[in-house]
C-alpha cells in the first residue's frame, strides 16, 4: 500500500517569524496523522526547519538542488549541503523553474540522480500548460517528460522516486483539475512507471499539485492513483494545510 504524502511547497514565501508560527501550528495539529507530511522551504530557512522539526513527525526539504557536486557555481546549493540540514525531500523540475530558469528535462533527470544517490527523496514535477491541454497534447507532454526521467533511472531505483503531476494551468490559479482529469493523467504516469519496472510501479507515489485546497482535497485524494498532494498557497496557512493532511 502506498502511504499518502502531503508536502507543502512554500515557494519564495516566509520569514523567520512567519515560519516559526507556521511550523508550530502544523506540528501542533499533526499528532494523529497517519500520512507522511513535509514542508519544502526556501534554502535559507532549512536550518530553521531542522531546529524546529527534528524529532517531530513533520519532515522537511528543499525546492531545488544543483546538478553539480561542488565548485565554482555561484548561487547554487549542492545536495551535500542539503544533507547537512537533514533534508529528506527535494522538489525538482517544478514548472516555475522550468519556465523562469529554463530547466530542461535532461537537467531535471541529472538532479534526480544526484538526489537519489545521496539517499534523499526527489519529488519530480511534470505537467502540461493550458495550450497543451487544449490542443490535446497532455498525454504526449507528460509522457515525454517522464520518458527522459525514466531513461536516466535504474529500474531498481524506481521506488525511490516520488512524481508530482502539476498541470501548469492549475498552479496558483484557483482552477483545479477535476478528480477524474487528474486520475486520468496519474494512470498514464503509473503505466509509464510500469513500463520501466512493473513490480515497483505500484509502490511509487504520484502526488497531485495545483490549487489543492481543503475543499477539494478529499475528492482528489480519493482517486486510486492520487497518492498525496504538493501544496502551494494552502501550505502557508496551518489550518488549511492541516485540513488537507487530515483529508489524506
Ligand atoms: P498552488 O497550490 O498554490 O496552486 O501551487 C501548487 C504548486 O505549484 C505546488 O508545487
Amino acid at each position: 500500500m502506498r502511504r499518502k504524502l502531503i508536502c507543502g511547497n512554500w515557494k519564495m514565501n516566509g520569514s523567520l517569524a512567519a515560519n516559526a508560527v507556521l511550523l508550530a501550528g502544523i506540528k501542533a495539529g499533526l499528532s494523529q496523522s497517519s500520512c507522511e507530511v513535509a514542508v519544502c522551504a526556501p534554502a535559507v530557512y532549512l536550518a530553521q526547519c531542522q531546529a524546529a522539526l527534528t524529532g517531530s513527525a513533520l519532515g522537511w526539504g528543499a525546492q531545488d538542488v544543483s546538478i553539480h557536486a561542488s565548485g565554482a557555481y555561484t548561487g547554487e546549493i549542492s545536495v551535500s549541503m542539503l544533507q547537512d540540514f537533514a533534508c529528506k525531500y527535494v522538489i525538482l523540475g517544478h514548472s516555475e523553474r522550468r519556465a523562469y530558469h529554463g530547466e530542461t528535462d535532461a537537467q531535471v533527470a541529472l538532479k534526480m540522480l544526484r538526489v537519489i544517490q545521496a539517499g534523499l527523496t526527489p519529488i519530480v514535477c511534470v505537467g502540461e500548460t493550458l495550450a497543451e491541454r487544449e490542443s490535446g497534447q497532455t498525454q504526449a507532454v507528460v509522457g515525454a517528460q517522464m520518458d527522459v526521467l525514466l531513461a536516466a533511472l535504474d529500474a531498481a531505483d524506481l521506488a525511490k522516486l516520488v512524481v508530482a503531476y502539476e498541470p501548469v494551468w492549475a498552479i496558483g490559479t484557483g482552477k483545479t483539475a477535476t478528480p477524474e482529469m487528474a486520475q486520468e493523467v496519474h494512470a498514464i504516469l503509473r503505466a509509464k512507471l510500469a513500463q520501466k519496472n512493473a513490480k515497483l510501479a505500484p509502490v511509487v507515489r504520484i502526488l497531485y499539485g495545483g490549487s489543492m485546497k481543503p475543499d477539494n482535497a478529499q475528492e482528489l485524494l480519493a482517486m486510486p492513483d492520487i497518492d498525496g498532494g504538493l501544496i502551494g498557497g494552502a501550505a502557508l496557512n496551518p489550518a488549511d494545510f492541516l485540513a488537507i493532511v487530515h483529508s489524506a
